[in-house]
């Protein structure tokens, strides 16, 4: 947070138009091939899918490095989206004339093509279609049959969208719980979990929900806790939404109950698309709060009574978004055809770099320019990569003035909390005390009122996620940038509070 009233800089970046590679970049890539030899052959396809698919990253002189945002998609797959909507004529499904029947065999088919990509015994799990993960865990939030002895267990750092599900758990009166994770670097302790799975009432539902890997820092949790939980009786939720852009999950080998997934974060399109994966068993205990369209098979106005359907479809409320649910097998193919195992070497090779990188940057004291949340290397940690910059005096610099200076050097990175209060609390050490009282005022709050709440802390940090078409030219960019700006951060900084002594000189 920056201590002073002091207008942010305007920095100003020149826009690098020339297509050759600068003689610095150059030596850094000759270097990185050097580290990292495995790189080049794994690139072969993404090199050129680079150019076809993704060419409007470099013809804008584009750095994408938001990809836990969202990723990607490749211009292939809207044009092979483009042609099955050109040449099919697709109506609303649950009726038997031939557009409508054209459009249940086109979820059907998504469907089948979403077990198989995760490995998923049809006879063990369904997939059910929702807007997104958030659709995703309100399902399962809403619909959990939590009673007063339940126990909701999360992780200090799962997203809001599992956090909200704790208001069910408490419309119940239902314990609920969270499993720190360490301020060191942002994981969980195994015992500490393991003491955590023994705290809840046994022959009542429980249900612990976590990341497979957290979208603040990146970590990934181990898959393991799913059948420790299990064994202790716990249904467990895994929210893989930032896990499954670059990794592999397969339900053959890890079967949690529930798994919740954003599809244009797995491959940029469509948006608007997300499901769960539920296994069978969990899906029965379910208790929907309601009925609606699409999720029956008969309901009476005077008997005043209904049946819900007996598949997947009891949870798919309304009219499906079938358009786009037709797209999801082309994304799947997408990835197919890089290699998930590809993407994800490539991805932890860049991130691995990246993170050696911007941890060597040190100010002339001495000071590191960066501070970087979570581990210290790619062992069980995704392309996400968070930090703030600070100045030499350990003054750390608004996250949004880092946001709006790559901006200006065409650099996509997020800034803020990542929907991930957990993991900034845990980062900036904020006493429960504190933060009771400022979440229980009568009247409404706002994120300023938060921020002034807790002076000298920053309540947010800056985010860079690698993903399927990220390439060195991507991180050497962030890089650079990072080298450079904090100089003319501090140049600018000194300026304005120059220009500023003098205005107040001559105006005395
Ligand atoms: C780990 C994690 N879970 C859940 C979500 C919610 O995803 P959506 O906003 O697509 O519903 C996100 C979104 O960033 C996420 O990163």
């Amino acid at each position: 947070m920056i201590a002073t009233a002091i207008e942010p800089p305007a920095l100003h970046y020149e826009v690098k138009r020339e297509h050759s590679m600068p003689h610095d970049m150059r030596k850094a890539l000759c270097e990185f091939s050097q580290q990292y030899p495995a790189f080049n052959a794994l690139s072969v396809i993404v090199d050129s899918l680079r150019q076809k698919d993704y060419n409007r990253l470099d013809a804008s002189q584009t750095v994408y490095l938001d990809y836990t945002g969202s990723s990607l998609y490749g211009t292939s797959q809207i044009s092979l989206h483009t042609a099955l909507l050109t040449n099919t004529v697709y109506g609303n499904p649950h009726s038997d004339n031939p557009a409508s029947a054209l459009s249940s065999h086109a979820v059907e088919e998504a469907r089948k093509d979403v077990l198989k990509y995760f490995n998923a015994d049809p006879e063990e799990y369904a997939v059910i279609f929702t807007p997104n993960a958030t659709g995703a865990l309100r399902l399962v939030g809403e619909s959990y049959p939590f009673v007063r002895e339940s126990t909701l267990l999360l992780t200090f750092d799962c997203h809001n969208s599992v956090n909200g599900i704790r208001e069910f758990a408490r419309s119940k009166g239902s314990n609920i719980r969270y499993i720190p994770i360490k301020r060191s670097n942002l994981r969980l302790d195994v015992m500490v979990v393991s003491g955590y799975l023994d705290k809840m009432s046994a022959g009542v539902p429980n249900l612990f929900a976590y990341p497979a890997e957290s979208n603040f820092s990146g970590v990934q949790h181990p898959l393991e806790f799913i059948a420790q939980a299990q064994q202790k009786g716990w249904d467990v939720l895994l929210d893989a939404a930032a896990f499954v852009p670059a990794n592999k999950l397969d339900l053959s080998l890890w079967h949690p109950d529930f798994v919740t997934i954003s599809f244009y974060k797995m491959f940029g399109y469509p948006t608007g698309v997300g499901c769960l994966i539920a296994k069978h068993s969990a899906l029965s205990k379910l208790k929907r709060p309601w009925f609606a369209g699409g999720t029956v098979d008969a309901v009476s106005v005077n008997g005043d009574g209904y049946y819900y359907h007996e598949d997947c479809s009891a949870f798919e409320d309304g009219t499906l978004n079938f358009l786009s649910i037709a797209a999801v097998p082309i994304g799947l193919q997408h990835i197919r055809r890089v290699g998930i195992t590809a993407i994800h070497d490539r991805v932890a090779m860049l991130t691995d770099w990246l993170l050696k990188k911007l941890s060597s940057l040190r100010h002339s004291n001495g000071v590191p320019v960066l501070r970087l949340y979570g581990p210290s290397n790619v062992r069980m940690r995704g392309g996400i990569v968070s930090m703030n910059f600070q100045d030499p005096d350990g003054i750390v610099i608004d996250p949004g003035i880092v946001e709006h200076e790559a901006a200006e050097a065409h650099i996509s990175i997020r800034a803020g909390c990542f929907c991930n209060p957990g993991s900034i609390e845990t980062i900036n050490n904020l006493s429960v005390k504190d933060l009771y009282q400022f979440f229980h005022h009568t009247e409404p709050m706002s994120f300023e009122d938060y921020v002034a709440f807790f002076p000298g802390k920053t309540m947010g940090a800056v985010r860079v996620s690698l993903g399927i078409a990220s390439n060195f030219a991507d991180v050497y960019a962030f890089v650079r940038f990072a080298e450079t700006f904090i100089d003319r951060y501090m140049q600018e900084l000194e300026r304005s509070c120059h220009n500023m002594k003098s205005t107040c000189r001559s105006s005395c």
